[in-house]
């Protein structure tokens, strides 16, 4: 099922005043996986995402996201190219609607810009009238429809998760990195948003997602990379991984 590689990280590593809180990291993702990233807390998951996604620059290594070495070019080309990140605290914008945010999320897009700046008028209606179709099927995907015009501020925790996958959409990704989807989300919509990931992937989104509760991840994944203390300390079959003394250990030793 998997294809080509997608991703390739290649000894990332991110420093803070003298404490490396990821420490040399190597793995690919390829097409059409899905890649869980698990980890004690602290590990350094959601550093590394910032760093493999250029929210903030690494200390050392590469990574090449379809062929294109991501830290060479400017913070705003991963999204552009098609790599969209979720944040582990949701960053929707709570004064706004839920139809809003899922419209701006849209804005990002490449052309956008360019699309305003050099199409004709009636094109760049078109364009807004294509966006809108995309957001109200994207709304309604993710059955938040009945919601669209309330203030993302009032949603539940669990709501606000699958706005935020929403808004990844409206980006058309081809790699979703997801920073702990299912935290603080009760146990029906867990699964709920479960099955969201397992359906994307069908639909050709390919997925590395970080998520503390082994268990949880273990179901949907491929392929599971194991960090602890700023290294990746296993990797392999979900199966294979949970039955890992080294992995064991690190959650043991966390708790
Ligand atoms: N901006 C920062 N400045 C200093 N230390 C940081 C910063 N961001 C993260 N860290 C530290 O790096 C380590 C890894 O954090 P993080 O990547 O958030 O772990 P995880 O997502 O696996 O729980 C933690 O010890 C954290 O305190
Ligand atoms: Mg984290």
């Amino acid at each position: 099922m998997a294809g080509e590689t997608l991703l390739e990280v290649r000894d990332v590593a991110r420093e803070f005043d003298g404490f490396w809180a990821v420490n040399g990291v190597s793995f690919f993702v390829r097409e059409g996986e899905i890649v869980g990233l698990i980890g004690p807390n602290g590990a350094g998951k959601s550093t590394l995402f910032q760093v493999i996604s250029r929210f903030i620059p690494p200390s050392r290594g590469e990574v090449i996201f379809d062929g294109h070495r991501l830290f060479q070019l400017p913070p705003y080309m991963p999204a552009r190219l098609g790599m969209v990140r979720t944040f582990q605290i949701t960053r929707v914008f709570q004064r706004m609607t839920v139809w809003e945010n899922v419209m701006v999320a849209g804005k990002d897009h490449p052309g956008e810009v360019f699309l305003n700046l050099f199409l004709q008028p009636r094109r760049v209606r078109e364009y807004e009238k294509g966006q809108a179709e995309r957001a109200k099927e994207i709304v309604q995907y993710f059955r938040l429809w009945h919601l669209k015009d309330s203030y993302a501020g009032t949603l539940s925790g669990g709501q606000r998760k699958l706005l935020e996958m929403a808004r990844a959409l409206m980006m058309r990704p081809r790699l979703l990195l997801l920073d702990e989807p299912m935290a603080g989300v009760n146990p029906a919509l867990k699964e709920e948003i479960l099955k969201y990931i397992v359906d994307l992937r069908e639909k050709g989104i390919t997925f590395l997602i970080i998520e503390h509760d082994m268990d949880l991840i273990m179901k949907v994944s491929d392929r599971i990379l194991v960090m602890n203390q700023g290294q990746l300390i296993a990797e392999g079959p979900p199966d294979k991984v949970q039955a890992d003394p080294a992995v064991v250990d690190a959650y043991l030793g966390s708790a």
